[in-house]
């Protein structure tokens, strides 16, 4: 039997991250095995996960070394950052989300390339910036720079990528978002391939 490959899926116990999996899982006889990644491989749903036969495997992205050992012999890897990730009031004050975000990005570039991944797809969103400008709107601008920082950080992430890190995206799907419980479809935001 041909060994199956292997893609790591950060934030598989979430929407975007969960809808992969899912599909992942509902395609047995595919050439793809899920590897979930999560901070806490006792919450409840990591344990549905690992009781579904998943390999589950702790990392964080605040933790480079983490992440490297989870996508270790991995043929590719889903990145997804959580702009809105419960933080305490000390998390808030050492960085931005949107440096936090960055920061995540380029943790999970750099695993990727030191590990040898072959594809990783990063679940990213456009750079609303130009299209107030096109448009004339004038909005507050939000941690110096952004005007939806959700959005406008993981686009800046999208289109910078230091040469110590994964070349820039060679394709971006722009897609809607759809997530699915049943697992039978899967889309996720705008995506791009790192490497
Ligand atoms: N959902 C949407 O419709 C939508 C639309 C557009 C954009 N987005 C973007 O998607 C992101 C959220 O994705 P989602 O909707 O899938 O979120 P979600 O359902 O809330 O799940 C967040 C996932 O991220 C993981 N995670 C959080 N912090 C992590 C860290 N430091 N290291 C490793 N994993 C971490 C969590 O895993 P554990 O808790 O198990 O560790 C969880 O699986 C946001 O940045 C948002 O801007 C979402």
């Amino acid at each position: 039997m041909t060994e199956k490959m292997i893609i790591a899926v950060v934030g598989a116990t979430g929407s975007q991250g969960g809808g992969l999996g899912r599909a992942i899982l509902a395609d047995p006889q595919g050439p793809f095995t899920v590897r979930a990644l999560t901070r806490n491989a006792d919450s409840g749903k990591a344990r549905e996960l690992a009781s579904q036969g998943v390999e589950v495997v702790e990392a964080d992205l605040d933790d480079e070394a983490s992440v490297h050992k989870a996508f270790d012999g991995a043929y590719g890897a889903f990145v997804v950052t959580n702009f809105w990730a419960q933080r305490t009031p000390e998390q808030e004050k050492a960085r931005t989300r949107a440096e936090m975000e960055l920061a995540q990005a380029a943790t999970g570039a750099r695993a990727a390339k030191d590990t040898g991944l072959r594809h990783v797809v990063w679940s990213t969103l456009e750079d609303t910036r130009p299209h107030f400008e096109r448009l004339g709107i004038d909005i507050p601008t939000v941690f110096d720079s952004y005007k939806v920082p959700h959005f406008d950080a993981k686009a800046r992430r999208t289109h910078s990528s230091p040469s110590s890190e994964c070349p820039p995206p060679s394709c971006r799907r722009p897609s809607s978002t759809s997530h699915s419980s049943s697992g039978k479809a899967l889309t996720v935001t705008r995506t791009a391939s790192w490497c």
